[in-house]
């Protein structure tokens, strides 16, 4: 709770640790109310900082039993965030901190630090968490080597790194790695293994475990086999080995975030390694694939170099982001992949990037450091490195990756130390780039062209709008990848890299045969909003025709953006003739891979058509883009009906399940055609797939295909009879029926939803999966009476007084206000101020309503 106004830190204030730490030895005796944490800290002056400081220790929430320094006690008085020893009681070059604290892990709900979950113990210490554990200098340039000792009748007890030695009541855990403390982990419970192992590319056997609760064990299968081949996978195109002799992965149901990459023990929230064919869809799986390689990745980019401080989150985040998209291109399609990355790019980043809560990849300063795990940090950041990639080559940019892994193997490193090694191994000078992680907001690029005397002229211009707390942006170094087509759908110039690097640039090319289609930001080269008009049957010209698959989706998505803005705009009731002829040749092309024909069939979601509108300055109304995307599906449906059916039968998979990109992309082909199909049919694909259903993904689909169109009620009660034991598919049930109802009926749905029995709203997944689920739906959320608003800050408040990060999160989806019509605007104000306004409130949830509210 708050009682002073927190104050915020800055990068600019960075300052060494006055002290280094050797080693932590730390005894824990679990109990839910009253755990003991016994801690002897070797500590050293910093010879990098002035000596003569003081220590001070982060600590919160702990019962300090007793304290002493080289074995002679004292009488420390703690203070709300910690406790001061003055210099003069200190021996000058180091000594011994022991200490004894008591915490209460049943009562702590905010899931931050010692928790329990479902009976068990666990922990999580990202960004500052330890400080609830025990004092400490809870910073992550500290890095030290644990010990750890845990005493309990548990069966299963875990720490980091490798085990020592165990007996009945306890178990030893010694960790050879350097590391913060926000990389401890403690696991205590009845909990079951599946174990595997793995050989290293340097010989090592590692065990590789995964616990999960009892009645789990039939569900860890894929979770296991994702693990082993990110564990090749690194080793192979990085170099990368892993580095103890054990590996184990957690599964718990309450977890704030999506997984934490704790040193040898990876802790996860369930839904993201939990899976089989009959419970889990095919997006489920991608997560638990792509979620486990990105956290075993951290093991290199993040645990072994970490960050020097939390302004540098993106050094580890959109790095290992990066990589685990390199990873899942790999795996499945790089260019089904690319097109998915882009897609939330813009549903998240774009959408943050664009309003009150816009932040540069490395912010200036934080009021609370855990309100900054955005879209930016992550999604943006890994946009960078794919830029900077691109600029150096391949090459040269695992060079450049060596260099870091080899210089910085055990550090605690900046941004600076980043750019260095591209600036070296990259043979070129990057302070231009390195613009892009300081400058927030999302550059628009403007394209014109001329074609005169068979003389080409594409000229580029770039411009930042301003965003909060920078009214002038410089110009970046923008990579665009461009390639030029022919009408004939020849490429007459194949992929060239043009570097933006001046508010404007002027490309010509002369002896062309004929007028270019040009394809600009190829493979989505930049995170960029690119304006280049063109007439619809260029578009579908690069739509049927162009080399690079990205901008062949992008051309039928610019088509569709732009029928489904006329039809908002002239509230005309459906898409040009030439769009849906276009989609037909597509639908038809049996040679092009199903996963990206799904994709290019599925229309803007409602958030992507409000954010285009008002980028094209029209205030977006959330009732007319709902009933003009509905209407063109409509049209779509009735005029592709016979081709959607065909392809709804065509994309059968004959089974068992196999959850690999193939069948995948089939199942998402016929989801999506049976979903637009709905549309004219009434629902009767859609039902007939949710009885034949011997998946969740086709179950799933096909449910929400019917609730769509205002149907499924009885295949909804099919679903919970069969589910409701089922905690991960009873959020689904909860979620897709919120997610899927109609603007009027979305708000009293999710009145009656959170009164239900199984609505644990403590429980983030659960939270999510109701109250957040309204925040998706946005025709419904943004009812003009106010109600959807009124909903969600009550719900806000409830959970911000339990678990303050989770509400802090969930507040995000207040962060468009601005760019709807004044009714709206004043409605969701006052709701903020509401919010704002409320005694108790948490620094997290303070630190986002006031950013909101500008
Ligand atoms: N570091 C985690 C990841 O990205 C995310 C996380 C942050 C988890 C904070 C918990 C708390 O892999
Ligand atoms: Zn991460």
């Amino acid at each position: 709770m708050r009682e002073t106004t927190p104050q915020p830190v800055f990068l600019a204030d960075y300052q060494p640790p006055p002290f280094l730490v050797d080693t932590v030895a730390l005894t824990f005796r679990l109990h839910p109310g009253r755990t003991q944490v016994l801690s002897e800290i070797r500590f050293r002056p910093n010879p990098a900082a002035t000596p003569g400081h003081d220590l001070r220790l982060d600590g919160e929430g702990l019962r300090l039993l007793s304290a002493s320094i080289d074995g002679k006690s004292l009488m420390a008085q703690p203070d709300a965030t910690g406790l001061t020893i003055p210099a003069a009681d200190l021996p000058e070059d180091g000594f011994l901190w022991q200490a004894e604290v008591e915490i209460a892990p049943e009562g702590n709900t905010a899931l931050e630090g010692l928790y329990m979950s479902g009976g068990m113990y666990c922990t999580q210490c990202e960004a500052e968490g330890f400080r609830k554990i025990t004092y400490y200098p809870d910073r992550p340039d500290v890095m030290a080597r644990f010990r750890v000792r845990i005493e309990s009748d548990l069966p299963v007890l875990l720490s980091n790194g490798n085990p020592v030695d165990s007996g009945p009541g306890w178990a030893e855990w010694d960790d050879p790695h350097p590391k913060p403390a926000y990389l401890f982990a403690l696991v205590g419970g009845d909990l079951v293994a599946t174990t595997d192992s793995f050989t290293t590319m340097d010989g090592r056997n590692v065990t590789l475990n995964i616990w999960v609760r009892h009645g789990d064990e039939g569900k860890t299968a894929y979770a296991m086999d994702a693990l082993k081949r990110s564990m090749a996978w690194d080793e192979q195109v990085y170099g990368r080995a892993y580095d103890l002799d054990i590996f184990n992965i957690v599964a718990v149901d309450d977890f704030n975030m999506g997984a934490m990459e704790n040193k040898g023990l990876n802790i996860f929230n369930s839904r993201y390694v939990l899976a089989t064919p009959e419970t889990a869809t095919d997006a489920d799986f991608a997560s638990i694939e792509r979620i486990i390689a990105h956290e075993y990745f951290h093991n290199w980019t993040g645990n072994r170099i970490t960050c020097r401080d939390w302004f540098q989150l993106s050094l580890k985040e959109g790095l290992t982001v990066f990589r685990d998209q390199q990873f899942m291109g790999d795996m499945r399609s790089h260019a089904v992949k690319r097109i998915e990355d882009v897609l939330t790019l813009r549903a998240r980043q774009f959408r943050e990037d664009a309003g009150p809560l816009a932040h540069p990849v490395r912010p200036e300063s934080y009021v609370e450091i855990n309100n900054f795990y955005t879209a930016t940090v992550y999604e943006k950041g890994a946009e960078l490195i794919r830029m900077l990639r691109l600029l150096v080559g391949e090459d040269r940019y695992r060079a450049a990756l060596d260099l870091y892994f080899i210089r910085h193997d055990g550090q605690a490193c900046t941004i600076e130390d980043w750019i260095s090694v591209f600036e070296e191994a990259g043979g070129r000078d990057l302070s231009q780039f390195k613009r892009w992680y300081g400058q927030a907001g999302t550059p628009r690029i403007d394209v014109t062209e001329d074609w005169q005397d068979g003389r080409y002229t594409l000229t580029l211009r770039q411009h930042t709008a301003p965003t909060p707390g920078q009214p002038l942006k410089e110009p970046l170094l923008i990579p665009v990848a461009l390639g030029l087509m022919g009408t004939d759908g020849r490429e007459i110039l194949p992929t060239q890299v043009l570097e933006l690097d001046s508010p404007t640039l002027r490309v010509t090319f002369d002896d062309l045969p004929e007028r270019p289609v040009a394809s600009v930001l190829r493979g989505f080269s930049a995170p960029v909003i690119l304006h280049h008009k063109l007439q619809s049957d260029e578009r579908a010209l690069l739509l049927a025709h162009d080399t690079d698959p990205f901008n062949r989706f992008e051309a039928g998505r610019s088509l569709a953006r732009e029928n489904l803005h006329a039809m908002v705009l002239q509230q005309t009731t459906a898409p040009d003739q030439n769009f849906i002829d276009a989609l037909r040749v597509l639908l038809r092309d049996d040679t092009l891979d199903p996963a990206f024909r799904a994709l290019v069939l599925r229309l803007p979601e409602q958030d992507d058509l409000a954010a285009s509108l008002h980028e094209a300055g029209h205030t977006p109304d959330p009732d007319m883009i709902y009933d003009m995307r509905r209407a063109a599906q409509t049209a779509i449906a009735r005029a592709l009906e016979p081709d959607l059916a065909r392809i709804a039968q065509q994309m059968e998979t004959p089974g068992p399940y196999d959850p690999a990109a193939r069948d995948a992309g089939r199942r998402a082909l016929r989801v999506q055609a049976v979903t637009i199909l709905a549309h004219a049919d009434g629902g009767t694909a859609a039902a007939a797939l949710f009885q034949s259903a011997y998946n969740m993904t086709e179950q799933m689909g096909a449910w929400a295909a019917l609730l769509a169109i205002g149907a499924g009620e009885q295949e909804g009660a099919e679903f919970y009879r069969h589910w409701a034991q089922d905690r991960l598919v009873l959020d689904k049930w909860f979620m897709a029926q919120i997610l899927h109802a109609s603007p009027d009926h979305a708000v009293p749905l999710t009145d009656e939803l959170s009164r239900h029995a199984r609505f644990d709203w403590k429980n983030p997944n659960r939270f999510r999966a109701v109250i957040g689920a309204l925040g998706a739906n946005p025709a419904g959320f943004h009812r003009s009476n106010g109600t959807g608003y009124q909903l969600v800050a009550d719900w806000l408040l409830r959970l911000d007084g339990v678990n303050p990060q989770a509400a802090a999160r969930n507040s995000a989806v207040f962060e468009t206000w601005r760019r709807l019509d004044t009714n709206r605007q004043s409605l969701i104000r006052a709701e903020l101020q509401r919010i704002a306004g409320n005694p108790g409130l948490s620094r997290d949830m303070a630190e986002m309503v006031a950013r909101m509210l500008g």
